[in-house]
């Protein structure tokens, strides 16, 4: 085919399958069969890697997942993302009408919307093709999640219709209930640890590092928010119609009300329809509608005063309490676990619920045998949050916490201003064992994700793996053939998960891989109490070797830069004990880096503080790389550019939105090649 004709085969497929995609994921009206789609996207595909060159940013084809990234840029929100004032009684939305009608005076209306439980996403769109996808952080800035949000299908990557040049909307990306399950079906059947609820399901799957894998997950998004009066229209009804026009999807359980009576009757509707719903709500938004009298009425620090959330109460069950179990956790931390008289509680039968700590169990006066009040809040453990006194019985008998960990015998410790209880054997109790192998391997430690939790499991039940030295120990002859059968639950048949040649080699390599990783993430890696990855770098820096810190005094530790008291103890404690030295010999002799590489230490200034913004793909150095290198010779690292931004490296593939806004700006485009001879003179 030649060129021109595949330029216009390929904007006619992405015009199509954007059609197609609108139609099946926002309006849920597919007009055409699956099959027939994917051959379509497949011949996208292929155009698109015949030609490169027409590969657009809004192409359908980029929803299967781009780049994996390390880590997510932060970026700062152009408006903040804040929260809402949560009420649980008619009272408090009638006071909150009070307020808003002493501002606006009594001409008002409301918008309530559903308060969809999941996790709210900025998405900012320049010419209409999706440019950023950051979630709320900390409300002030949060982290940019682009790559992995373009997978969602129902998030438009092209907006139809009239749109302001630069657009940003609000909204909450959920997990539906249908693919939640099926997601945790799955997990369990190979072993691995299911989801609490679909909000962290979202969350996590939000968070991974491979877009390709985000792909596979189901997730959705409501638009519920324009920020600052960006379409310049009167009502937020009207700026959610709008939006609706411009292919956002926007819920139809929205309604106007005109007086509390009518939000009361939205509330109770929905306090019983939210179980026919495919997802999770936790409560209902209440909006006041227009946009002048919104600004009227402004924002406090943390809220806006033209809005307030009604939580809906937990459901709750009235049950015997039986017995305490104790759960050890991954950090040692013992949690009892109330054993129930089984009790129906929001569809579900319920037997077992936490008691969080001894402290609880204490408030509470909770006792053996007691009635015992059991809610279901938004994690699968439902809880008990109270007693039935006027039940008590001469069977009640108070709870004596346990004083030995249950998983090892050892004797239990609580610190005064802690409320667990710890088992501090940390290096012989199973599950914390467990939990220091596996946060060893954990992304942001060596990062061998070739390894997981339920590969871990295996590898200790076999007694491959003790410590984290063995990981360095483990031969492909012993690995491979090993065999867990996982019981099936709920009359399903059993599952086995099996190491078969390729897991095995993959494994090997991962764990090859690790020995790259940097001085200061090996420290992280050990898991040393208090040793997050911040502290751990900046002993890394001071001290440059393992040795150094290892002999470094209590004064020493404390003198480094927010190493306090707490840490340095900590510190010192974790290399007194000599199974941990030999750890540390086995790793050094296994070839993992126990000090800083000659550079790392030292950085120099040549960048002087510019900021740069790296895009597209790079022949010789990959992304990230980039980004370290800019780092090391002084530069910044920012997401999305502005007239401040210092330089835009561009590489292949980079969107045409990017170009376009740095020509805007003025802001310098540069190679790969232009910017390596910046830092040459020292690389
Ligand atoms: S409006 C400035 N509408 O609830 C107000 N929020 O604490 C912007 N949420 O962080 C939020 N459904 O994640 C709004 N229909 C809805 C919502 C909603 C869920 C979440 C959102 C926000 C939190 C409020």
């Amino acid at each position: 085919m030649i060129r021109e004709e595949a330029k216009i085969k390929i904007d006619e497929l992405v015009e199509l399958l954007q059609k197609h995609n609108y139609n099946y994921y926002v309006l849920s009206n597919p007009t055409i069969s699956d099959y027939d789609f994917d051959i379509l996207l497949k011949e996208l595909e292929q155009l698109e890697s015949q030609f490169p060159e027409f590969l657009r940013p809004d192409s359908p084809s980029l929803r299967v997942g781009g780049e994996p990234s390390k880590n997510f840029e932060t970026v700062v929100h152009k408006y903040p993302m804040l929260s809402l004032s949560n009420t649980y009684s008619e009272e408090e939305i009638t006071d909150f009408d009070t307020r808003v009608r002493k501002v606006t005076g009594d001409d008002v209306e409301y918008v309530c919307e559903l308060k969809y439980d999941g996790l709210s996403i900025g998405l900012t769109y320049i010419n209409g093709i999706l440019e950023q996808a950051v979630t709320r952080g900390d409300g002030v800035q949060g982290d940019d999640v682009t790559n992995n949000v373009r997978t969602i299908k129902s998030i438009p990557l092209k907006l139809h219709g009239d749109f302001p040049n630069e657009f940003e909307i609000r909204g909450e990306i959920f997990l539906p209930l249908d693919g939640f399950n099926k997601m945790n079906n799955a997990r369990e059947e190979i072993g691995e640890q299911a989801f609490a609820n679909p909000r962290n399901a979202a969350s996590g799957s939000l968070k991974m590092q491979d877009p390709t894998e985000v792909a596979q997950r189901p997730l959705d998004c409501f638009l519920y928010y324009v920020p600052g009066n960006q379409l310049d229209v009167p009502t937020h009804y009207d700026s959610l119609l709008e939006s609706k026009k411009m292919g956002f999807k926007v819920s139809k359980n929205i309604a106007v009300c005109r007086n509390t009576n009518e939000i009361f009757e939205f509330i109770n509707d929905w306090s019983y329809g939210r179980k026919q719903l495919n997802y999770e709500i936790d409560g209902i938004v209440i909006k006041v509608n227009s946009l002048a009298q919104q600004k009227q009425l402004g924002f406090t620090a943390k809220n806006p005063r033209w809005a307030i959330s009604y939580k809906f109460k937990a459901e709750r069950a009235e049950t015997k309490l039986l017995s305490i179990d104790y759960q050890v956790g991954r950090t040692g931390a013992v949690t009892p676990v109330a054993n129930l008289k089984p009790v129906l509680l929001a569809g579900t039968t319920v037997k077992r619920a936490s008691l969080h700590n001894s402290d609880v169990i204490k408030n509470l006066d909770v006792r053996i045998n007691d009635s015992v009040y059991v809610e279901k809040g938004g994690e699968i453990i439902p809880k008990i949050v109270g007693v039935n006194t006027k039940l008590r019985s001469l069977e009640s008998r108070p709870v004596i916490f346990t004083s030995h960990c249950p998983e090892c015998g050892t004797s239990l410790t609580k610190k005064e201003d802690e409320a667990a209880h710890y088992c501090p054997n940390e290096d012989h109790c199973p599950p914390q064992i467990k939990g220091k192998l596996e946060h060893f391997i954990s992304r942001k430690a060596m990062n061998i994700d070739s390894l997981g939790e339920g590969k871990i499991e295996m590898l200790y039940d076999n007694n491959l793996l003790v410590d984290v030295a063995d990981f360095y120990q483990l031969v492909p002859e012993e690995l491979l053939g090993l065999e867990k059968i996982i019981p099936g639950k709920n009359g399903k048949k059993d599952s086995r998960i099996s190491f078969q040649a390729k897991t095995v080699s993959n494994i090997i390599i991962g764990i090859e891989k690790s020995k790259d990783i940097p001085f200061e993430r090996v420290l992280f890696s050990l898991g040393i109490r208090y040793v997050g990855a911040t502290v751990a770098k900046k002993l890394a820096s001071h001290f440059k070797n393992i040795e150094a810190i290892e002999k470094a005094t209590f004064e020493e530790l404390i003198e480094v830069d927010e190493i306090g008291i707490r840490i340095a103890e900590s510190v010192i404690n974790w290399f007194s004990k000599p199974e941990h030295i030999s750890i540390i010999r086995k790793l050094g002799e296994a070839g993992v880096k126990l000090e800083l590489e000659e550079s790392e230490g030292e950085s120099s200034n040549i960048l002087n503080g510019s900021s740069f913004v790296v895009s597209g793909v790079f022949e010789k150095h990959s992304r990230d790389e980039i980004k370290t290198l800019i780092e090391k010779f002084g530069g910044k690292n920012t997401s999305s550019i502005s007239s401040k931004t210092g330089y835009l490296i561009a590489g292949n593939n980079m969107g045409p939105a990017k170009r376009k806004k740095a020509e805007k700006f003025g802001v310098p485009i540069i190679s790969e090649d232009d910017f390596v001879s910046m830092i040459e003179p020292i690389a």
